[in-house]
């Protein structure tokens, strides 16, 4: 298992050379953490709920291997609707979103089998999938179409080894948020197909205003979907480690062999951590929508002011997010020849502007670059002023010559 183990977003940046300008401040709009800068705090509420939970002490001992049932009715109230009930027995703790996510793909596919995933994507579900020996096929977003699925590649890749398709909705890395109309055609696809979906929903509700997020589970009631989420990204608390899956089965297909099969694989270590659990029912119930707001208002002001000097670059096309906390940004590589390709490109400019932007071959799509909206501003205006002299000075018009077209 370990030799088939491998992780290639560290693979390809270990891979780089990450020098930076001795004579400008790094900032690093590389790490999907929002909490790196300090600009983004959790709530009050929420740390005081972890606290209280520290100081009654209730919470020191082995919980029951899906968690404490209070926090997993906690969460069943919270995110339960009419179109997609759930019960306490839909929820299963994990340690973050991650390990939840390698609960689902574990316990839906076998060796041998295959699981579809987004391109570009979240490189994980290929790290845990491979690890299984699960191969992984990727289905194409499409940047002009709001990184949209290709719903015809995407069905093109189904056979009769797949055993689940993996959404990611919002998206890292494209900050896309698909409308409820496109959701229904995903499962239309799902459904004819009888395929199950991994949704990972781990952005859920992390939408700037104006767009709508709709889970899957909330658009059908035939389509068996396992929903991956957690505190970590809305609550800004990576670091703890506390996701969860929610099991959406109106005709009791997973009644037989996938349910009792993810409790067994609870079993395995108890990875969801219990102070957290605690807390859980405070921090689900008591965090002000103000907080919520306001980190979203940061992401999304974030987004317009990158959007805005970004598209102002020759040779650079950023498709401006709807969500999430991430920007992608094309890189016409024909204008910047020195450059063999996105690692290249975001190498140098850490060399000679201090600026690092994960090339998005990390997510299996190269030429583009993927900006991390969660920086305070005026870091990213720098990081944006730099971007523009980086690519003034390497852009190179078709006759050969340097400098701007
Ligand atoms: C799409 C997506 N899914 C899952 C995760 C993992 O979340 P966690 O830190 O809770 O394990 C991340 C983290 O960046 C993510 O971007």
């Amino acid at each position: 298992m370990a030799k088939n183990t491998s992780n290639p977003i560290r693979k390809i940046v270990d891979g780089m050379k990450l020098t930076p300008n001795p004579n400008k401040e790094m900032i690093a709009l590389s790490i999907g953490d929002p909490t790196v800068f300090g600009n983004l705090l959790p709530a009050e509420v929420v740390n005081a709920a972890v606290v209280e939970s520290v100081k009654d002490c209730k919470h020191n001992g082995y919980a029951p291997s899906v968690g404490y049932e209070k926090a997993r009715q906690a969460v069943a109230d919270h995110y339960s609707l009419p179109s997609a009930p759930l019960t306490s027995q839909d929820v299963i703790f994990a340690s973050g979103c991650s390990s939840a996510l390698d609960l689902a793909i574990s316990v839906l596919a076998n060796e041998g089998q295959n699981i579809l995933v987004p391109r570009p994507g979240f490189s994980l579900y290929q790290t845990l999938a491979n690890s299984l020996g699960i191969s992984v096929r990727h289905y194409d977003l499409l940047p002009d179409h709001g990184w949209q699925i290709d719903l015809g590649h995407m069905e093109s890749l189904l056979d009769d080894h797949t055993a689940a398709i993996v959404v990611n909705n919002p998206s890292n890395p494209c900050g896309s948020v698909f409308s409820q109309e496109h959701i229904k055609d995903i499962l239309k696809i799902a459904d004819k197909n009888k395929v199950p979906i991994i949704a990972d929903e781990i952005y859920a509700h992390f939408v700037f205003p104006g767009h709508e997020y709709f889970s899957m589970a909330s658009q059908t009631e035939d389509v068996p979907i396992i929903s991956a989420g957690g505190l970590t990204k809305r609550y800004l608390v990576p670091g703890w480690r506390m996701g969860w899956l929610t099991i959406h089965d109106r005709h009791d297909a997973f009644k037989n062999e996938i349910r009792p099969g993810l409790l067994a694989l609870t079993t395995r270590i108890l990875g969801p951590n219990t102070l957290i659990q605690g807390a859980l029912e405070t921090i689900l119930t008591k965090t002000p929508q103000e907080f919520f707001d306001s980190t979203i208002a940061v992401v999304k002001a974030n987004a317009d002011i990158a959007f805005e000097a970004l598209s102002k670059i020759p040779g650079l096309k950023p498709v401006m997010p709807s969500g999430a906390m991430y920007m992608m940004v094309g890189i016409d590589m024909e204008k910047f020849p020195e450059f063999h390709d996105d690692k290249e490109f975001a190498s140098a400019m850490v060399t000679e502007q201090s600026v690092f932007c994960l090339p998005a071959q990390c997510f299996k799509y190269p030429d583009y670059f993927r900006v991390v909206l969660t920086v305070p501003q005026e870091k990213l205006q720098v990081a944006c002023e730099r971007i523009e002299e980086f690519c003034r000075d390497h852009y190179t018009v078709t006759n050969g010559a340097n400098g701007m077209e």
